[in-house]
């Protein structure tokens, strides 16, 4: 890219850690092609949103982010000068807007429509196209920017692996490094892959590449990356494998990884977690729900009785092993029988940290066409009541370690 017209950029990451990762991968890609790096929206003049559709809320602080934007479109079109006086009366010419990530794939052009100040719209499988997409902008001119022309790219399936090899890392201390994209799972309250599509592994001859080179760079411990980790599988390399590959890298102290599902989840997991020197003893195993229906109606492929015995398992294998869990409440129908289910699982398990969220229909999902029948009110007291609940087991535990 032209030297001259490098510019500064902002980029503000919403949602998981994978997003952290992309936000980290794209930030290469532009430095890469002379692009300034800044922390500061207001001396940007491209601003970048990474986006999660996960809940409606998730979503929801994004559009009232890019709100603040409207602002130059409205009253720019009065200024001749193509500027606009913002309230703290500096003169600033209206940045160029791209929202990219999860909602991107999930509004694609609509967004267009909601919030006309958006320049470019960037899905997930998509995100090394972004330079580009940039300086095509940037050579349109300058400044007020409603009626130039609206770019976006939400069509791509493959990333190319070079994305992951830019050499450059925000975090000098700890490594994401993704070993799968997307998710075939379809549980039936996610919008995961519908936007960000299905499974796909990539080669473990790139994923130890990559690492290799974080560890070259002075940064020893990792966290692997992916929506199931479990189900990873490359030219016969299965996840207990590629820990095991992981765990010979030279100079690497520690890695952790999730997500992991439980349905693929296996016992010999947990026997080479309890071998293996480096990998941190922690496993993000969401249950998302106590009840044999609700997780029959969630696509979730395990009962609560599996799921108990799977943790027995890892508690008995993996000692001392951290456990940590994901939980829904205020799913469609859940009753107060199905509720008191996953509350006195919580109970019996007693997790390390536990995260609850309410129940928000999405987009193309299989639950969406179900009704959102737990009243608001409903969802807030199941959500509270297990939050006090494991606030509690997090107290008891705590004063047991001092
Ligand atoms: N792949 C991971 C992460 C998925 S998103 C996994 O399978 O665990 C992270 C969490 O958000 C999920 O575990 C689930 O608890 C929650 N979540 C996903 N969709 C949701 C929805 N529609 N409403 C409320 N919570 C949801
Ligand atoms: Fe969503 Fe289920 Fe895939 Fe996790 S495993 S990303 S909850 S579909
Ligand atoms: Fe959100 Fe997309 Fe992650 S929807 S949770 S940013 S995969």
């Amino acid at each position: 890219m032209n030297e001259t017209i490098a510019k500064k950029v902002y980029l503000r990451t919403f949602g998981c850690q994978m997003n952290v990762r992309d936000s980290e991968v794209i930030c290469g890609l532009l430095k890469k092609n002379n692009f300034i790096l800044t922390e500061n929206p207001h001396e940007a003049e491209i601003i970048i949103f990474n986006t999660c559709s996960v809940r409606k809320h998730a979503e929801d602080r994004v559009w009232s982010e890019i709100g603040k934007y409207k602002k130059f479109i409205v009253d720019s079109s009065k200024l001749s000068d193509k500027k606009l006086r913002t309230t703290n009366h500096e003169v600033r010419t209206k940045p160029i807007i791209g929202l990219v990530g999860c909602m991107a794939q999930a509004y694609k052009e609509k967004v267009f429509t909601k919030a006309p100040q958006v320049d470019f719209v960037v899905g997930p499988n998509d995100i090394h196209k972004i330079p580009e997409i940039i300086s095509k902008i940037k050579s349109m001119g300058d400044g007020y920017s409603l009626f130039r022309q609206k770019i976006y790219e939400t069509e791509g399936n493959l990333r190319p692996e070079e994305i992951y090899h830019t050499g450059i890392r925000l975090d000098k201390e700890h490594a994401y490094v993704i070993i799968s994209e997307g998710c075939s799972n379809y549980c039936s309250y996610c919008i995961v892959p519908y936007v960000r599509g299905n499974l796909r592994n990539r080669n473990y001859k790139d994923i130890l590449r990559e690492i290799e080179e974080t560890v070259d760079k002075g940064i020893n411990k990792i966290t692997l990356l992916g929506q199931n980790v479990n189900a990873y599988e490359y030219d016969g390399v299965d996840f207990v494998k590629l820990i095991e590959l992981v765990n010979a890298v030279e100079g690497l102290e520690e890695f952790s990884f999730i997500t992991s599902h439980p349905k693929d989840t296996s016992i010999d997991l947990f026997k080479t977690m309890a071998n293996l020197e480096k990998i941190k003893k922690y496993l993000h195993l969401p249950v998302q729900s106590g009840s044999d229906r609700i997780l029959n109606l969630m696509n979730r492929g395990y009962t609560r009785k599996y799921y108990l015995n799977l943790v027995d398992n890892y508690r008995k294998i993996v000692k001392e092993g951290i456990l940590t869990t994901d939980i829904i409440v205020g799913f469609p129908t859940e009753s107060e029988g199905d509720f008191l289910d996953t509350y006195n699982l919580v109970k019996e398990i007693e997790f390390d940290a536990s995260f609850i969220f309410k129940y928000s229909p999405r987009p193309f999902t299989d639950a969406e066409k179900l009704p959102d029948d737990v009243p608001k009110e409903e969802k807030e007291r199941r959500h509270e009541m297990i939050l006090n609940l494991q606030k509690e087991i997090s107290r008891k535990k705590k004063s047991k370690n001092v």
